[in-house]
């Protein structure tokens, strides 16, 4: 099978198949009416469409830009995409001037909607799984780290993490699944919070092991939650278990979880909203990848990252969305690197390699995501926009008018194509 993009205004994509720091990370290469051509699933050429004529023969396919941009597919390196009902409600709280903590302290929060996951059957998640990947794919996603963490208990992380093995089956997004059954003590637990550690190191996370069911685990190490030493005991076991880590740190409070991760090889860390001097300087004599989700300092009305600052001293950054139910219900990349550009003071140039190459990245996919270069998956994105710029300049909409995921049409004119 094999699809030809011609007739774009450019075709703009990081190179490289590895992260991008400093000065380097807005540099993008921009190719005026490219051309890109997938064989396979692969892209096979990327450049003046004369030379694809001299080389290749005619496409199966031809999908006709009409002017538009086409860019890599979003990467998003940080969601928990499986959850069964919705916390509006908590929304209207915070507007009212209740805290995010203090809501989970009171009954809602994550364990609200572990009440209502452990309740949902697999197909009830795996639906919600699906129409959320649908509008990940609309806003031009093409690949996702995937979270559980909602089950809290072994019946219920196993039942998400195969809901995200059969979600990934049936759906052209990529899933790659993490184990977060460390995002907070479930309310049976709450007198002895050392007896959950006790179950997830003993019982849930051997079991997902065994099962095969994470490549990553994540622990949520936040005041109140997991503390410093309790999360470095969860993640004690995961080389053995040939597990990556992300960590959920320094999100509400500076407890020195990027120390943490930085430390323990993290492939990356996540939030950083309260990173110190110190985490920045770890972060930057490092190969962790600082995600940053910006869409959860704009959904709770909090400080942003310090990106500028962790982009000036070095640090890897990539971007998320967080997609979750309590603190930031969006699938939107597009959103996401428009908070980064006017609410972190990131370039669009920098946004797009976080998104993309630095994302692959923080997922450990550099080598094969995030850019469109020959080899790479064919996974692109046609705006309805002359330039990349307008994923942020024309905020608040959706630019994303094609999708191509693994060489195959997936979106077409901002309707889901028929599998
Ligand atoms: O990344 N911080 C912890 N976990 C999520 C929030 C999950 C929820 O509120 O349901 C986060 O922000
Ligand atoms: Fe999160």
């Amino acid at each position: 099978m094999s699809l030809l993009v011609r007739n774009s205004s450019q075709v703009v994509t990081p190179i490289g198949r590895a992260a991008r720091r400093g000065q380097a990370l807005a540099e993008l290469e921009v190719l005026e009416g490219a051309v890109v051509r997938c064989d396979h699933g692969r892209i096979s050429f990327v450049g003046e469409e004369a030379e694809h004529g001299r080389r290749f023969d005619e496409p199966e396919v031809v999908l006709d830009a009409e002017g538009g941009c086409v860019i890599p597919g979003f990467v998003d390196p940080h969601t928990h995409p499986v959850a069964a009902g919705a916390r509006e409600a908590e929304l209207n709280r915070r507007l009212g001037g209740e805290t995010y903590m203090e809501i989970a302290r009171s009954g809602g929060g994550i364990n609200a909607t572990v009440r209502a996951t452990r309740a949902a059957t697999f197909d009830q998640l795996l639906q919600g799984a699906l129409r959320r990947l649908d509008t990940f794919l609309l806003h031009g996603t093409t690949s996702i780290e995937a979270k559980s963490g909602y089950g809290l208990d072994l019946e219920t992380e196993v039942r998400m993490l195969e809901v995200i093995r059969e979600a990934d089956r049936r759906h052209p997004i990529d899933l790659f699944p993490t184990c977060l059954a460390a995002h907070e003590v479930p309310p049976e637990h709450r007198d002895d919070p050392e007896r959950f550690i006790g179950l997830v190191n003993d019982e849930i996370h051997p079991e997902i092991a065994r099962r095969g069911l994470a490549e990553a685990v994540d622990v949520f190490c936040e005041q109140g939650v997991f503390d410093l030493d309790q999360t470095r005991r969860l993640l004690a076991g995961s080389d053995g278990r040939g597990w990556r880590i992300h960590l959920h740190a320094d999100e509400l409070t500076p407890l020195g979880g990027t120390e943490l991760a930085v430390e323990l090889g993290a492939l990356s860390a996540d939030h950083l909203v309260y990173v110190t001097e110190a985490g920045i300087d770890a972060l930057a004599g490092s190969d962790t990848v600082a995600v940053l989700l910006p869409g959860t300092s704009f959904f709770l009305r909090s400080s942003f990252a310090p990106a500028r600052r962790m982009v000036e001293r070095g640090c890897v950054v990539a971007l998320a969305t967080d997609c979750n139910p309590g603190s930031s219900p969006t699938e939107s990349m597009p959103m996401i690197l428009a908070l980064a550009c006017l609410s972190m003071g990131l370039t669009v140039a920098e946004a797009l390699v976080a998104a993309t190459l630095n994302a692959a990245a923080a997922v450990g996919r550099a080598d094969e995501l995030g850019s469109l270069e020959p080899g790479k998956r064919g996974d692109l994105v046609v705006l309805d926009a002359p330039s990349f710029h307008h994923l942020v300049y024309h905020f608040g909409v959706n630019p994303v008018r094609h999708v191509v995921k693994d060489g195959r049409l997936v979106v077409r004119d901002r309707l889901l194509c028929p599998a």
